[in-house]
């Protein structure tokens, strides 16, 4: 039996894209994902590898994660098909000594690329990275119905967003108490929306692309699940809000202080 199979980072991998897909916030190939394995866990499994696969210019240099393996999803490939063909769906890819270049060594096995939101999903790493001294191992990228319908109607900027969705449920600013970022409606897969996504991942947890989805960061799945569905669930009930004529009353924004005292948590006060 494969030991990259059998892992268990991997499996709680492929159960995430199974339990996203499951939620609806990956249609299709819609979405994607990427986990930093730990050193040890490469080691358990290496000699399942193969390192003839050419070197691909990732677009972007990330030399703090020099030669670090990722767990990552495959371009076009379906998440719901991902839990009954893993193989063909996911990859496991190692970056060079610079961090500009990446080789497939696993997975993959009918052929494709990681995901094209690749250069984003390392850029976040990277970042997260040095902020967190090597914590935070998971990108989560989805498409969830409500945050994505909320960035129709809501001003785009940060403190805008952030309040609106922090309104909804006293655990939204436990939960992300720095906030959320919001880009403009940008390229899917552009080194662009990679740089504009890392710049926002350095005060941010999750970020939301106007028009189209969240981006997320945390140290395992149980977190970066956590949050993005606080974000979606407290987006739902403003779209609940909204379609019944809007907000009557809202918390103060001592009330929001409140709360994340009594949890001894670090309120971003910006963008009360
Ligand atoms: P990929 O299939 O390349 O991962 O793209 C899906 C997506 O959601 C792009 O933002
Ligand atoms: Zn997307």
């Amino acid at each position: 039996m494969s030991k990259v199979l059998n892992a268990k980072f991997f499996n709680e991998f492929i159960d995430m894209v199974d339990l996203c897909c499951s939620l609806g916030w990956n249609e299709r190939n819609g979405g994607n994902m990427s986990y930093r394995i730990a050193t040890e866990d490469i080691e358990a499994i290496k000699d399942e590898f193969t390192f003839e696969k050419p070197w691909t210019s990732i677009g972007v240099t990330v030399a703090n994660l020099a030669n670090e393996y990722f767990l990552v999803t495959g371009s076009g490939k379906y998440f719901r098909y991902t839990k009954a063909e893993p193989e063909k769906s996911v990859c496991i890819a190692q970056l060079d000594e610079k961090g500009e270049n990446y080789r497939i060594v696993w997975g993959l096995v009918e052929g494709g690329r990681p995901t094209s939101e690749f250069p984003t999903h390392l850029l976040n790493h990277s970042v997260k990275f040095d902020i967190t001294g090597g914590k935070h191992r998971l990108v989560m990228h989805v498409h969830p119905v409500n945050t994505i319908a909320l960035t129709f109607v809501l001003p785009q900027n940060d403190k805008d967003f952030t309040r609106e969705i922090w309104d909804m449920m006293p655990e939204c600013a436990v939960v992300f108490p720095r906030g959320i970022g919001i880009l403009p409606l940008m390229l899917t897969g552009s080194i662009d929306i990679a740089k504009a996504t890392a710049e926002k991942f350095k005060e941010y947890d999750v970020v939301v692309w106007s028009m189209h989805g969240i981006f997320s960061s945390g140290e395992n799945f149980r977190d970066v699940f956590g949050i993005i569905e606080t974000v979606e669930k407290a987006a739902e009930i403003l779209v609940k809000v909204i379609s019944m004529g809007g907000k009557k009353v809202r918390p103060t924004a001592q009330e929001i202080i409140d709360v994340c005292e009594e949890y001894n948590l670090d309120i971003n006060k910006s963008l009360l």
